[in-house]
């Protein structure tokens, strides 16, 4: 009986070292979202003082930072590319908004977002695909999600909003969720 328990407490010890160790996998490369946009984003998101908001990926920081900055959130961005987070950590520091705005270093995949008010999302559609099941078990009733251009399949969006010309000739798609 012991010695069942003995391995099956191994067993679980090893698949969670497993899980931890997994290499980070890329959802999206870097393309940052326009200003304009960003601003659009936060506003469709109702963004408001104090709200904890997060950025899952969050490329040079912009969105967090203006979050902090304009919004006046408490905004964490998750970046797993090193020099994309010391950019954006940098321009926290430089612009003094540490206290309200921060970087995580780290996948996606392995965060907690239980706590957010407002997640932001510009990743492929495959990878909303991935990390849906994850949000659908972590956020709290109300967290509301902005989707950069990709939807998400299987959630209905409360609005969407159309950007024509984000001043450089392209358009884009956001679309609001509420969980
Ligand atoms: C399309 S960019 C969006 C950047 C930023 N959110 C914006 O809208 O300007 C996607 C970002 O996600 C980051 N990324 C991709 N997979 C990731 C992962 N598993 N964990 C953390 N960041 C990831 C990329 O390095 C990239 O900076």
């Amino acid at each position: 009986m012991t010695l069942r328990f003995s391995l099956a407490a191994l067993l679980c010890a090893a698949f969670a070292c497993a899980q931890e160790n997994k290499p980070v996998e890329k959802l999206a490369p870097y393309y940052p979202t326009p200003e304009t946009v960003v601003e659009r984003m936060l506003k469709l998101g109702g963004l408001k003082p104090g709200e904890k908001m997060f950025d899952l990926g969050s490329g040079d920081g912009r969105i967090v930072i203006m979050a902090a900055d304009k919004f006046k959130a408490d905004a964490t961005g998750v970046e797993f590319d090193a020099d994309l987070y010391k950019e954006s950590t940098a321009r926290i520091r430089a612009l003094g908004l540490e206290k309200r705005a921060r970087i995580i270093h780290g996948d996606i995949a392995k965060q907690d977002f239980s706590q957010a008010a407002l997640l932001t999302v510009y990743l492929l559609p495959s990878s909303n695909d991935k990390i849906r099941p994850m949000l659908e078990k972590q956020l709290k009733k109300g967290t509301r999600v902005v989707a950069h251009d990709f939807l998400f399949q299987g959630w209905t969006p409360v609005k969407e909003e159309h950007v024509e010309d984000d001043g450089e000739g392209r358009s884009h798609t956001l679309y609001l969720y509420i969980r």
